[in-house]
């Protein structure tokens, strides 16, 4: 049973709340930072698909393809937001699956963060294990991720621009969005 109404160092969520957006956008390093802040569980859904494959995302992408991979991504996030109210940063694929924005959309809040290609080609620049980069020129797959994804991102409750503001700027923009949207929409949306 999710547990509604928490309200922590002057942050009230009711919902669990889902990070979206391109891999590089920053969501496990603001969802991580968002949640020390205000007192919130975190947790990454990449990292629980690792636990639970016993295997890191490039090798799931490689040995059992990324349908698995998809399938398995569906299926921890329900579980997450089933679970208790928290912070959930997900994958970049995960809002392209309906099934799983259906989920998000019924016990969840979802906010974008959004980020230009250079920020995002920079970031993903750091780190390796990102086996959809892996496939070609990134700079090429990011432009076609960003094409494709972001009119289907852009359903998000709430969107956040991220591109060149620093982290803690970032934070607070996000703890004001959730706040705004909280005494909008009162503990109604899931309800039903
Ligand atoms: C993916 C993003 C990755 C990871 C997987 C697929 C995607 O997560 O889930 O490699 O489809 O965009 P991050 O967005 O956290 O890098």
């Amino acid at each position: 049973m999710v547990d509604r109404g928490i309200q922590q160092k002057g942050l009230r969520i009711s919902r669990p709340i889902v990070l979206i957006g391109l891999m590089g956008a920053g969501k496990s390093r603001i969802g991580k930072d968002l949640a020390t802040k205000y007192g919130f569980s975190f947790v990454d859904t990449d990292d629980e698909i690792v636990k639970a494959a016993g295997c890191s995302i490039s090798d799931i992408f490689e040995l059992y393809g990324e349908e698995a991979f998809r399938d398995l991504e569906e299926r921890v996030i329900s579980r997450l937001l089933m679970s208790n109210v928290q912070i959930i940063a997900t994958g970049g694929g995960a809002f392209m699956n309906a099934k799983i924005r259906g989920v998000i959309s019924k016990y969840g809040i979802s906010i974008w963060l959004k980020a230009g290609l250079s920020v995002l080609i920079e970031r993903t620049s750091r780190r390796k294990g990102r086996p959809l980069l892996e496939r070609g020129d990134p700079e090429t797959i990011m432009k076609g991720l960003i094409n494709e994804r972001y009119p289907v991102y852009a359903k998000a409750d709430i969107v956040i621009e991220t591109q060149d503001i620093p982290i803690d700027d970032t934070i607070n923009a996000t703890a004001e969005a959730l706040a705004a949207f909280f005494d909008k929409q009162p503990e109604t949306k899931n309800e039903e």
